[in-house]
This record gives C-alpha cells, sequence and structure tokens, in this order.
C-alpha cells in the first residue's frame, strides 16, 4: 500500500519511512530538501536493503501533487513537510504561514481533486502553550500561540477539522508531538544538524563532542523541583511508530471519528538537570553546562496524558529516555559535527 510522506527526508519523516517499512507498507517520499539532505535517502536504503521511492518537490507547487497523484497509488498521506524553529518564526512569520499552513491548504485541495482520504498530520503539543494542570489531555486548552510556529501548527489543525467536516470522503488524524529526540540505532539517520541547534539534545551532544562550548542551561528559577523546566522527551522510533497506528487507525476504517488529535509522549516529564543526568548515566560522558538565565518565551512543564493514544491508537512508547540519549549520541559520533 503506497504511503506519501512528504518532508520525508527529514529527521521525524526518515524514521516514519522505516517504521512504514517494517509494517509492509510501500512509503513514497517528497522532498526539497531544503531542510534535509540527499545522504538520507542512501541511508534509508542501507537501512532498509532496499531501493527507496523518492520525488524531489516543493509541496508548496501544485504541479508537486499533480504528478505524485497521477503517478502513483496513494492510500494515505503524512504531512511533515514545515519549517520548524520557533525563533526563526517569530523574526520570519510569513515563511511560516507560506510553508506550513498555506502549503497544508493545498495539500488538501488536492486531496479532494484526486479523491483521497486518509491523512496524518504532523502537529505539536505547543498548541497547550503552558497548560494549567498536568499532565496534559488533548482535552486541555489550545492557549494563544507564543510565536508563529506554534500558530501555523494551531491553524493547521482548524484547517484540517473544517475541511474534514466539509467533506464526505476526508478522514484526518493530528499527532501532537511532545519532545521528539534521539535517532535510529544504527545512527545512519538521526536529528541532523544545520546551524547552531535551539533544542536541548543536539546542542548537548554537539557540547559534549566538544564542537561547542558548554550547554546554557537556560533558567534555575522555574518552579520545579531542581528548578529547571519540564518536558516530555520521547524516542523519534517511538514517534515513528504512532504515525503508523494512526495511519492504520484511518486506512482500516477504525476511527469513528473523521477527525480526532492525540497527544505523542511518553507521558514521563524530565527537567534539563534530569536529562543532563540521565545522559551521563546512560553514556558514561560528562556534560559540560553552564547556568543561563531562562529562555525568553520557554514554559515550565508541559508533559503528555498518552491514555488516549494508548487507548484508541494502541500505541505506545518502547523506549527509556536513557535509550533515547544512548541513541543521540551515538549518531553524534557518527556524524561528528
Ligand atoms: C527544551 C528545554 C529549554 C536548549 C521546541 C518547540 C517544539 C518542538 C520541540 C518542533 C527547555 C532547555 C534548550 C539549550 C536549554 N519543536 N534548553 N539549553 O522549547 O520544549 O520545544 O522544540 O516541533 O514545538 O517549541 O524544546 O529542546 O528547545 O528546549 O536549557 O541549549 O531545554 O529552555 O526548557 P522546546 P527545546
Amino acid at each position: 500500500m503506497q504511503i506519501l510522506i512528504t518532508g520525508g527526508a527529514g529527521f521525524i519523516g526518515s524514521h516514519t519511512y522505516v517504521v512504514l517499512k517494517e509494517h509492509g507498507y510501500t512509503p513514497i517520499i517528497v522532498d526539497n530538501f531544503s531542510n534535509s539532505s540527499k545522504k538520507v535517502i542512501k541511508n534509508l536504503e542501507i537501512i532498509t536493503k532496499e531501493p527507496v521511492i523518492f520525488e524531489e518537490g516543493d509541496v508548496n507547487h501544485p504541479e508537486t501533487y499533480d504528478l505524485l497523484f497521477t503517478k502513483y497509488d496513494i492510500k494515505g498521506i503524512i504531512h511533515f513537510a514545515a519549517s520548524k524553529a520557533v525563533g526563526e518564526s517569530v523574526e520570519n512569520p510569513l515563511k511560516y504561514y507560506r510553508n506550513n499552513v498555506a502549503s497544508t491548504v493545498l495539500l488538501l485541495e488536492k486531496m479532494a481533486q484526486y479523491s483521497l482520504s486518509n491523512l496524518v498530520f504532523s502537529s505539536s503539543c505547543t498548541v497547550y502553550g503552558q497548560p494549567e494542570t498536568l499532565p496534559a489531555t488533548e482535552e486541555s486548552p489550545v492557549q494563544p500561540a507564543t510565536s508563529p510556529y506554534g500558530n501555523s501548527k494551531q491553524i493547521c489543525e482548524e484547517i484540517i477539522r473544517d475541511t474534514v467536516a466539509a467533506s464526505s470522503a476526508l478522514k484526518a488524524i493530528a499527532l501532537r508531538y511532545f519532545n521528539p529526540i534521539g535517532a535510529h540505532e544504527s545512527a545512519l539517520i538521526g536529528e541532523l544538524p544545520i546551524g547552531p541547534p535551539a533544542n536541548l539534545i543536539p546542542f548537548l551532544t554537539q557540547s559534549v563532542a566538544g564542537l561547542r562550548g558548554p550547554l546554557q542551561v537556560w533558567g534555575t528559577d522555574y518552579p520545579t523541583p531542581d528548578g529547571t523546566a519540564i518536558r516530555d522527551y520521547i524516542h523519534v522510533v517511538d514517534l515513528a511508530g504512532a504515525h503508523v497506528k494512526a495511519l492504520a487507525h484511518l486506512i482500516d476504517g477504525k476511527s469513528t471519528k473523521n477527525y480526532d488529535f492525540f497527544n505523542i509522549g511518553t507521558g514521563q516529564g524530565s527537567s534539563v538537570m534530569e536529562v543532563i543526568t540521565a545522559f551521563e548515566k546512560a553514556t558514561g560522558k560528562k556534560v559540560p553546562y553552564e547556568i543561563r538565565d531562562r529562555r525568553a518565551g520557554d514554559i515550565t512543564a508541559v508533559y503528555a496524558s498518552t491514555d488516549k493514544s494508548n487507548q484508541v491508537l494502541g500505541w505506545k512508547t518502547q523506549f527509556s529516555l536513557e535509550k533515547a540519549l544512548q541513541d543521540a549520541w551515538k549518531w553524534q559520533e557518527a556524524i561528528n559535527q
């Protein structure tokens, strides 16, 4: 069964490609390689021991979908292609509204034109902002976005929800990711560092590898047990598995709702200091760090309730934080950049 992965050469997309293959699907990648590398395609062929079907194209261009939906017999689509740097989105909001929102509108129009039904959308826990109560459930209120990136995810969820409501054929699931980390155990694919990493784990591993100065710990005055902020760090392979479960839920007709959304996290919150300690325990490597003031816009704590995704999708995480950190370090050693 052919499944289109937009942005399939990216961090989450490439890991989802592997899990789709493991489950007998025929994934097809479309990517413009603006934030990924063609080396990923080669490494996916090494991991899966089979040629990768991919098309180089921009999901902002209608002809990309005209080619894909006539050349292939696509039965489901996982839409990863988007810009995802929170800081950049504040400086260049229109890039995010065009690349993230306009491309999703185009995809939905093309799905209707070609009578395609099943869409899994890559969303984010940023829609919750700082939840009033934790863990965040799917009923936790969506809060006003704190960045154009987060806003683009909220807007896309609403566009998809409204389009499904007006359509007799379209079914969609939005997956609200918490913090994806780690890499495939082969260390052939992982989070490609393009420029100084904004996220904690890539910066931490580059710092341990001596490629950067000490990790800057942004804030130790949060109202948390050790004063550092808490997040829900999920192994990217577990996250990839959630997409396959969501897709099956749509295709197998088990979905009682034509539009639904799920938290994809571990259910476990970890502070920055707990991550540092876990990394040192998991790898035997010391993390050089310095304490700094809070980063503007950061929330104190968020972690997922996973009840709904466990019960409805039949999905649960398999990997621990330590395993994710070990795999992140193996990846760093493999690319050493
Ligand atoms: C995690 C914690 C930082 C870097 C963002 C996006 C989210 C998703 C994941 C795309 C925070 C602290 C970080 C550093 C630090 N992206 N930190 N030193 O901000 O939770 O989420 O990335 O989907 O949408 O919002 O992730 O990894 O940037 O930060 O102390 O050098 O680590 O303050 O507490 P975040 P993060």
